[in-house]
């Protein structure tokens, strides 16, 4: 397909078609890069790191917009919107090409460990991130904890396949490649851009499992808008307060942490069963501000207090705060949702980090009485 691209008449091609190598970490799923766009040397560069989902999807139909299958490469997301080379070089890794749901840790260590390596290079502007929207928060998060470089790096994604009437998938990629190529967007974190909307990935969440306009942060708001496919930012550059940059060069899996729901009648057995299973620390989705029943609650101490793993409050509800208290069993997760709270306790307890630290790693994000 590359010579669909030549046909535009406007690049000069590369001298050699041999692949960049990678960095061989003994976990790294990708061996190879997939594409490399003819270079037009007085344009930025910008590496796609693909991983599946919705984006690279298809339907039987241009109206099934539910139950599609997965199965476009990067090369064919790149074919479909050739106005991105207008805007930018392009490089593509294909990382994995499944639905958002099946994204595991060495996936996320892959991509944290190739675009650490990537945006060290002077000749790249910034890297983006095709991704499955149901845990697109979660990878996003992952990048803000562990990517260190002040250039941007841009999840994306589409809530509709690439074969549905009114597709969002090109734009949202033609965007995510702008603002990747953009100086605007240095030093303000990883970001996660769909819908001319860009969040940041600290407060970002996925609040509708079926429409276009899902990814905000009701509290924290948005960091910008596209506007004519220019990136607009309300604010000069700034970052979340008190993120925390983990060096993950040297991990090649993650502690195991849980996430059990509170609701009405929950089962205080649900603890154990997760420390019978492997659990390094459990994040609980609290109901309000990290309450669950007073029977969870004792069996939760309990095995806190036979075990000693980090439990971690948060909440069920879409946003909010949970406060740290001292005295207790739990750590409050402050602002972050239990999905995010998660990663950062993975990160922390695959640092070493002690309970005093993890406890101190959350409440940095928020104000102590
Ligand atoms: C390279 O990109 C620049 C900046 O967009 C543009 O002005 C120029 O025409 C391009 N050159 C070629 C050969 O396409
Ligand atoms: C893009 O990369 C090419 C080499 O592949 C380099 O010649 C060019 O200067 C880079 N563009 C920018 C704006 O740095
Ligand atoms: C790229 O830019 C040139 C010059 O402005 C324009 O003629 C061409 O149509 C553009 N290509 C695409 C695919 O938008
Ligand atoms: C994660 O998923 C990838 C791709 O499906 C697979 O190759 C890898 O083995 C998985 N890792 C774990 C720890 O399950
Ligand atoms: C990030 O990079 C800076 C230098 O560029 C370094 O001082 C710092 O230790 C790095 N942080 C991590 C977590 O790797
Ligand atoms: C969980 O395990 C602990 C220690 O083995 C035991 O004392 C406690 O009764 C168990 N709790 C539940 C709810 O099964
Ligand atoms: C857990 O240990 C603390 C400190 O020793 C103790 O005060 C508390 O009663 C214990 N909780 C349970 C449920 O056994």
């Amino acid at each position: 397909m590359l010579s669909a691209l030549n046909v535009l008449g406007l690049f000069t091609t590369l001298a050699s078609a041999a692949p960049a190598a990678v960095p061989e970490f003994p976990h790294i799923l990708v061996t190879r890069q997939d594409i490399q766009t003819p270079v037009n040397s007085s344009l930025p560069n910008v590496t796609i790191f693909a991983t599946g989902g919705t984006i690279a999807s298809q339907g039987s139909t241009n109206l099934q917009t539910v139950g599609y299958q997965i199965g476009l490469g990067v090369q064919e997301l790149v074919d479909a919107v050739p106005e991105i080379l207008n805007v930018s070089n392009i490089a593509g890794y294909q990382v994995s090409n499944v639905g958002s749901g099946s994204i595991n840790e060495t996936i996320s260590l892959t991509l944290a460990h190739m675009i650490n390596d990537e945006l060290a290079k002077d000749e790249i502007a910034g890297v983006i991130i095709t991704h499955g929207t149901d845990t697109l928060e979660e990878t996003a998060f992952f990048m803000e904890s562990t990517v260190n470089s002040s250039k941007p790096v841009i999840c994306v994604g589409a809530m509709r396949p690439a074969t549905a009437l009114s597709a969002d998938g090109p734009l949202n990629l033609l965007q995510a490649v702008t603002l990747a190529a953009s100086p605007a967007g240095r030093n303000r974190g990883t970001m996660i851009t769909l819908n001319d909307r860009i969040g940041s990935a600290f407060y970002t969440t996925k609040n509708n499992a079926n429409t276009l306009d899902t990814f905000f942060s009701t509290e924290a708001g948005q960091l910008g808008v596209f506007i004519n496919q220019v990136p607009y930012f309300f604010f000069a550059p700034a970052e979340p307060v008190g993120r925390i940059k983990f060096d993950v060069s040297e991990f090649k899996s993650l502690a195991q942490v849980d996430i059990i729901y509170a609701h009405q009648d929950m089962n205080p057995a649900l603890f154990n069963a997760s420390i019978e299973s492997g659990a390094d620390g459990i994040v609980i989705a609290g109901v309000g501000a990290g309450g669950t029943s007073s029977k969870a609650a004792l069996a939760a101490e309990q095995v806190y207090n036979a075990t000693g793993i980090p439990f971690i409050s948060s909440h069920r509800s879409s946003d909010g705060f949970v406060p740290n208290r001292e005295d207790s069993w739990s750590i409050g997760s402050g602002f972050y949702n239990p999905q995010k709270a998660r990663i950062l306790l993975q990160l922390a307890l695959t640092a070493g980090y002690s309970e005093d630290e993890i406890r101190e790693a959350f409440a940095a994000s928020y104000p102590m009485p």
